[in-house]
């Protein structure tokens, strides 16, 4: 790495606007959370309010040393009912990003991140045949928020995982367990196509942005034999997508864990061996980062990398700051490499609603569920203090 590059390397944290805000009551998750039936554990409700306490989530971020801030905004509360754009959310975002400048953090700003408004999700959501200008129009709409002092923008969070849950069908197993069905390839597509779009537009309005999208990116290992069957577990899954990033400013990696791709009936196969889980039930595995960053790095281009997420729900914090570290050692080693990575936000600041339920925690910082009271947790000081490239 040059040293420019090394000058410019994000350091920060991440979080999610439905996950974190609270009460998005025009959302199509909000709407699911509420259905009868729903396989949804419990409601997000006033998740940990950091709609209304977001400067201090801010301070918190920027006293543990981290210069960059990952949030994002929420499509429903900008326009709840159909062509009605809300000023005051607009405003919101806005002053969003002067908090965080005026704290020393870069905002990282995501667009849509796995929540729609209910309008638009119970029309057709994104194979409606107007998807593309729907959304550029609520980009438009969120311009004073983009227009200065936000650098990077992510247009869709884990367009891979919204066009595998988009084939799910009811009784399926929760949201995020392992052996989520195959893309769907129409959503694959229109996914694809929002996001060119979002960037073209972007890029015209304000050249400074830099944009890209964050992927889903698992450690996928072939098991001895599957390596027959191993290009048609990963392409459609997250390779088609990281090809998509190629001419975008940046591709988003985000990695919590490896995958074991076995064949049977000359089909491939997610293996479940018997290694230790976390709170999500994923294998605890902290190098799947650096196996990650090779693998996409292959497929990406010259588009540099930046890990948009990675981090593990726990409930014990010294393992937090175990899983982190090896993490770290095993994106240094990918850097060393030359692999080309450009920063690493951790997922996430605060424990915050884990689509479906709260109990798996991957906050660097736990949240009072009854006052809202922020506990930093010691990886909270311990993470902002290893950033290896700050001169
Ligand atoms: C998502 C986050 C989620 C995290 C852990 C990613 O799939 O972008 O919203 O909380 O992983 O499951």
């Amino acid at each position: 790495m040059t040293e420019r590059d090394v000058a410019g390397f994000l350091w920060g944290v991440a979080t999610g606007a439905h996950q974190t805000e609270g009460n998005n009551l025009a959302s199509d998750w909000w709407a699911m959370e509420h259905a009868p039936g729903s396989f949804v554990k419990e409601p997000s409700g006033d998740a940990v309010d950091s709609y209304h306490r977001w400067r201090e989530d801010m301070d918190l971020a920027a006293g543990a040393g981290f210069t960059d801030y990952r949030f994002g905004i929420e499509w429903s509360r900008v326009e709840p009912v159909e062509g009605f754009f809300s000023r005051s959310a607009v405003d919101h975002y806005r002053r969003m990003v002067e908090g965080a400048r005026a704290r020393g953090l870069r905002p990282f700003v995501t667009l849509h991140h796995f929540t729609l408004p209910l309008w638009f999700s119970a029309t057709g959501g994104w194979l409606r045949t107007d998807a593309t200008e729907k959304f550029l129009r609520y980009v438009e709409t969120i311009d004073p928020v983009l227009a200065d002092g936000v650098e990077h923008v992510g247009t869709i969070n884990e367009p891979n995982i919204v066009a595998m849950l988009a084939t799910r069908r009811e009784g399926d197993a929760p949201v995020f367990s392992r052996g989520l069905p195959l893309p769907d390839p129409n959503v694959t597509d229109a996914m694809i196509e929002v996001h060119h779009a979002t960037r073209a537009a972007l890029k015209a309005a304000h050249s400074h942005l830099r944009v890209g999208w964050g992927i889903a990116v698992p450690d996928c290992q072939p098991e001895p034999g599957a390596g027959s069957v191993f290009a048609s577990y990963v392409r459609p899954r997250d390779e088609v997508f990281a090809e998509a990033a190629r001419g975008d400013d940046w591709l988003g990696v985000q990695t919590y864990t490896r995958i074991r791709v076995g064949i049977a009936d000359g089909q491939p196969v997610e293996i479940v061996g018997d290694a230790p889980r976390t709170l999500t039930g994923w294998e605890y595995y902290p190098q799947a980062l650096g196996g990650a960053l090779r693998r996409i790095a292959g497929v990406v281009g010259d588009t540099p990398i930046i890990v948009t997420e990675n981090g593990i729900a726990t409930d014990d914090d010294e393992r937090r700051i175990d899983y982190t570290r090896a993490a770290l050692a095993s994106m240094h080693e990918a850097i060393d490499d030359g692999v080309d990575v450009r920063g690493y936000l951790h997922w996430s600041l605060l424990d915050n609603y884990e689509w479906g339920d709260y109990t798996p925690t991957f906050g660097l910082v736990a949240v009072d569920r009854a006052t809202f009271e922020r506990r930093p947790r010691p990886s909270l000081r311990w993470l902002g203090a290893q950033h290896r490239y700050r001169h």
